[in-house]
């Protein structure tokens, strides 16, 4: 069929791709250098506080040994700085801006009363004095030296109590449990010098501008912290970015329907039945994959009962059979632990799985692919066992000077000790040349955009990404480190790996028969076009407080809202998916071939998949995107609400999804549960979003109004967490959970591992009278 629309005639030569691609990509790269720029040109300085006498009252030494003191105790998976962070503790920046605001309030409240009675005129005019102080900046560049005056230095001795106390009293109403986890005064005054030192980044005026480093964040009116004119303005820029953009895409979106549905299925290969199933003999290396997926569900399983016990915690809920696992197991660790393991399983799978479509793709194996994922495999496995006990350990303060090393390096989501680190980067070294090596016959000079070719330039560039976590070191600026953490984490989640997970989808799709190579082709070249597009420079909504300038909350607020077009179009498609098995199967019935389809429970994962990223990652990143949103709900249940409904909603499924297909292909037949399978699908899925529903969403709209009408710091007191209507809403999230566990993660897991004794034997490649040449032909021919 010829298609009849300029665009569409455009758009189906490949020689026609490179242009939109390098435009998108071009701006997008000078776009993040921009930023890069920006971030460490106008990083705030770590600077000296002397006061009125000239005394040093806090050095930038002490202020580094505090954010040591930080990392090593792994307190971002207790609190957080700039709202990024875990949500059980204070937001340490807002507790100490707010503590400071009251102390200096005091301060000079007291020095008034000694001289007499004070009327409310006077309480109104200290407050403004204490705002005018907290927001003038007496920055020295020449000597690194910041003046303040007595009251200030009055807070900081307050604050320095504040937090003996959190860590060392029990009844503190900020105590942190277990007691003592901190038990050295110095380290702590380090670590409070470090938080004063983040709450006046958040305060003090950006020179030459009327507003703080972080735009006012956190919001704190006695503080003197609101939004700033320009939070607004570029949020209605951004929405009115994504109307237009969305307009755009869909006018030219809206042509494809020329394309009728025989043009996606057409040439498709057939099916997977249950016959072919049964003749399907899987070679070495597919054998050798199943091994990722074993160890995938016991890390999914482990990194689900640390979220549980993570939940315990925030209930106070600690208490077994006369001994509290706080004291053994601190929430640090259990959060750690089930932040830095989701990646891990999830990760396994995507290995497993692109190791177990080469062959499927390439019919071929070249020499030493075994050797080489089994290889991969081992270096897998020393860098989750090591990292597992690291985590436990470093905290627990058992590994000494080498905590950051072997233990943790006290970054969310990059919580594994720096050795493992480079173990990862090892195995995603090792993980592109395999997939290299595997493809290399399929690539054809010429032709640049074949699903093999994306397969390998994703692979690559998440290769390059995790390059960026090996900038920062210890003693870096907290706000530029923050940027390199979010190149690795935003970038693989929100660009390159969106684009992996539909050429995933995309082969599985192709594999089971659903739809032909060609349209695959097309729909990841478009997707990968407005995912990257978008994606690349959205980063900078992770930078909104986090101490950059305008010019980035500008970038970030257009380009990220963007995010949300590729997303929307994904529920277009979804339709069409859909129906596919069905349409398929009638045209099979009307061959009179067996029209069983053996995938459907794979179906309905990559289903789901599609549905999260539009419910998970769409709407429920779009609400609190906007910098006018954003700056009221950072770092609060709405972002958790979104990180777990994006996270295990597409990522957490497109890996099940994995493991389910190449299980299979490699299991014998009568050891396939389909009912276990769908019953697995539907209660993970309806749990997670009774979770959602029931817990984090209202927990986090609660938040935000709490936010909203008392100030951040509030929203995230003590208070408030042990306050009846969210505990209540905490504990509702055992429905979800259980709904979750016992219909989902647990069956699934069994049936996983009980796998491991009814696996096909493996077959020589030349050996096995390949099924899919038989296919290849009938292609040719059709
Ligand atoms: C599947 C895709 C996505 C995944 C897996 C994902 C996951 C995450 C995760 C894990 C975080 C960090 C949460 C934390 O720090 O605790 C996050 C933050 C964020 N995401 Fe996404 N995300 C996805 C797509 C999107 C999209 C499309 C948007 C925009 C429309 C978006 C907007 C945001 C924003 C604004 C934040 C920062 C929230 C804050 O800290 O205030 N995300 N995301
Ligand atoms: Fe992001």
């Amino acid at each position: 069929m010829k298609p009849d629309t300029k665009f569409l005639n455009y758009i189906m030569k490949q020689k026609n791709w490179w242009l939109p691609f390098m435009v998108i990509f071009v701006i997008s790269i000078v776009g993040l250098l921009f930023i890069a720029y920006q971030t460490y040109e106008e990083a705030p300085p770590i600077p000296h506080y002397v006061d009125e006498k000239g005394e040093e009252i806090i050095t930038q030494e002490q202020i580094l040994r505090g954010q040591e003191v930080f990392h090593r105790y792994a307190l971002m998976e207790y609190g957080s700085m700039f709202g990024d962070g875990a949500l059980r503790g204070p937001d340490f920046t807002a507790q100490a801006l707010n503590e400071r605001a009251k102390s200096m309030f005091r301060f000079y409240q007291e020095s008034l009363n000694e001289n007499g009675s004070r009327s409310e005129f006077e309480s109104e005019g200290i407050l403004r004095k204490v705002q005018k102080e907290i927001k003038e900046n007496t920055y020295d560049e020449n000597n690194n030296q910041v003046n303040i005056s007595f009251a200030q230095v009055a807070a900081i001795r307050d604050l320095e109590g504040f937090y003996q106390e959190m860590f060392l009293n029990p009844d503190f109403h900020e105590a942190f449990k277990p007691t003592g986890y901190i038990s050295d005064p110095t380290e702590i005054k380090d670590l409070s010098a470090f938080f004063f030192w983040g709450s006046w980044v958040c305060s003090v005026e950006r020179p030459g501008e009327k507003y703080s480093y972080t735009h006012n964040w956190p919001y704190d009116e006695f503080a003197g912290n609101v939004a700033t004119p320009s939070t607004l303005i570029w949020s209605i820029v951004g929405l009115l970015g994504l109307v237009l953009g969305l307009g755009i895409v869909l006018y030219y979106y809206g042509q494809f329907e020329q394309l009728s549905e025989e043009y996606y299925a057409k040439g498709a290969s057939e099916m997977v039945t249950e016959e072919k199933l049964q003749q399907y003999k899987p070679t070495p290396t597919q054998r050798a994959t199943f091994k990722f997926f074993y160890v995938a569900v016991i890390l999914f399983l482990i990194q689900v009962l640390a979220g549980v016990l993570t939940v315990h915690d925030f209930v106070g809920f600690t208490k077994f059979f006369g001994w509290d696992i706080q004291e053994v197991l601190p929430v640090t660790i259990s959060r750690s632990w089930h932040v830095q393991l989701s990646l891990f399983w999830i990760s396994a799978c995507w290995v497993g799985i692109s190791f177990f479509i080469l062959p499927l793709l390439a019919k071929s194996e070249p020499k030493g692919q075994l050797f080489l994922i089994n290889l991969l495999f081992g270096i897998f496995f020393v860098m989750v066992g090591g990292s597992f006990v690291g985590i436990f350990m470093g905290p627990m303060g058992m590994l000494g000077d080498y905590s950051r090393w072997l233990g943790h390096q006290g970054w969310e989501f990059v919580e594994l000790g720096r050795l493992y680190q480079y173990f990862l980067l090892a195995i995603f070294a090792l993980w592109a040349i395999i997939v290299y090596r595997g493809v290399k016959n399929t690539l054809r000079p010429g032709m640049p955009w074949g699903l093999p070719n994306w397969l390998v330039y994703s692979i690559v560039c998440i290769l390059l990404l995790l390059l960026s976590g090996f900038v920062a070191r210890p003693e870096t600026n907290f706000v530029i480190a923050d940027f390199w953490r979010w190149m690795v984490v935003h970038m693989w989640v929100e660009a390159f790996f969106e684009v992996f997970t539909t050429i995933i989808v995309g082969y599985m799709m192709v594999m089971m028969g659903l739809v032909n190579r060609q349209a695959v082709v097309k729909v990841v070249y478009i997707a990968a076009l407005l995912f990257l597009g978008s994606g690349l420079l959205g980063i900078s909504h992770n930078f909104y407080w986090n101490a950059k300038p305008v010019g980035t909350l500008a970038l970030g607020s257009v380009f990220s809202t963007l995010q949300v077009v590729p997303l929307i179009l994904l529920t277009l498609e979804a339709w069409r998916m859909q129906r596919m098995p069905y349409l398929l199967s009638t045209k099979q019935k009307e061959r009179h071939r067996s029209s069983l389809f053996a995938m459907p429970g794979v179906f309905l994962f990559i289903i789901g998949v599609t549905f999260w990223n539009f419910f998970g990652a769409g709407v429920f990143g779009l609400i609190i995107n906007l910098p006018i949103a954003n700056y009221y709900e950072h770092g609060t249940y709405l972002t958790v609400n979104h990180g777990h409904a994006a996270l295990m909603g597409v990522y957490g499924n497109l890996s099940i999804a994995a493991i389910l297909f190449a299980l299979r292909f490699l299991l014998k037949p009568e050891a396939w549960n389909t009912q276990l399978v769908k019953t697995a699908f539907w209660s993970i899925n309806i749990g997670l979003l009774l979770m959602v529903t029931l817990d984090l969403f209202p927990a986090g709209i609660h938040q935000l109004v709490a936010v909203m009408e008392e100030g951040y710091w509030f929203a995230r007191s003590q208070e408030f967490i042990q306050s009846v209507p969210f505990q209540a809403m905490t504990w509702l999230r055992i429905v979800g959970g259980a709904v979750f566990c016992i219909g989902g993660l647990f069956p699934l897991t069994w049936f996983v591992l009980k796998s491991a004794k009814h696996l096909k034997p493996a077959y020589e490649m030349e050996k096995i009278d390949h099924h899919l040449e038989e296919v290849e032909e009938e292609i040719e021919t059709v």
